[in-house]
């Protein structure tokens, strides 16, 4: 065994009070999905991970993103704030309803204007953009885990050398190691950890922040 802080709720409320400084519209969105969506509010990132990826988008002069799943719009207002002057993302998601609420806050602040969002099948407009030859620099995954090789895979076209993937909710509340569960998500998610594990074309890890994130380099 290797040394860990065990988690717990103090340890993630150090985190959030040392390791965390959210801007006050990220609070507000986080805020207002928590109140307002019951149980589905634990879709969207955690501060932490918005931290994670600020820090990357910073350090690594990530220009343009490429988000997969919107919903109420706060990890895209995380990456757009910080990204640069000239930086962009473009969102997708197929849900209208949570999107609006993400529009509602993104139009709040000028940063807002460095997101472009499209409503429609996240795999379809993929396709369109690697038909359009369209190039991103970090490309965040978090929609329906079912598709989670698809994306990756389409990702590929859409990255230069370098370019990164980050991928959300890899160990799956823990089921992943569980062996008695076997669910269809679960099974998708073993099975895409084991398929990027083997993949010769990126180089990869998993982070046990959150629910896990994957993190990928394209070689
Ligand atoms: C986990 S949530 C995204 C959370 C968001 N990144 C955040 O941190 O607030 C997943 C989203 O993926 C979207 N989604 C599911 N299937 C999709 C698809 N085929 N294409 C695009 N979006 C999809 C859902 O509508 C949902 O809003």
């Amino acid at each position: 065994m290797f040394k860990s802080i065990e988690n717990s709720a103090e340890l993630q409320k150090y985190i959030f009070t040392y390791g965390v400084n959210e801007h006050p519209l990220q609070k507000e969105i986080r805020e207002y999905t928590e109140k307002n969506l019951g149980n589905s509010a634990i879709m969207q990132i955690s501060p932490d991970q918005g931290a994670l990826l600020q820090f990357i988008i910073k350090s690594s002069n990530i220009q343009n993103c490429l988000e997969i799943g919107t919903f109420t719009g706060y990890s895209a207002l995380t990456m757009a704030l910080a990204l640069p002057e000239n930086g962009s993302i473009v969102s997708l998601d197929i849900d209208k309803v949570n999107t609006d609420i993400a529009k509602k806050y993104w139009s709040k602040h000028s940063v807002g204007k460095k997101i472009d969002f499209i409503l429609a099948p996240a795999l379809e407009t993929m396709e369109e953009f690697i038909n359009q030859d369209k190039m991103f620099d970090l490309i965040f995954i978090d929609a329906d885990k079912k598709n989670y090789k698809n994306y990756f895979l389409k990702s590929l076209e859409l990255l230069e050398k370098d370019g990164i993937i980050i991928i959300d909710n890899t160990l799956w509340k823990g089921k992943v190691f569980d062996l008695n569960i076997k669910d269809d998500q679960t099974n998708s998610i073993r099975e895409f950890n084991s398929f990027v594990r083997d993949f010769k074309g990126t180089d990869s890890m998993i982070l046990p922040i959150a629910d896990g994130m994957t993190i990928c380099r394209k070689l």
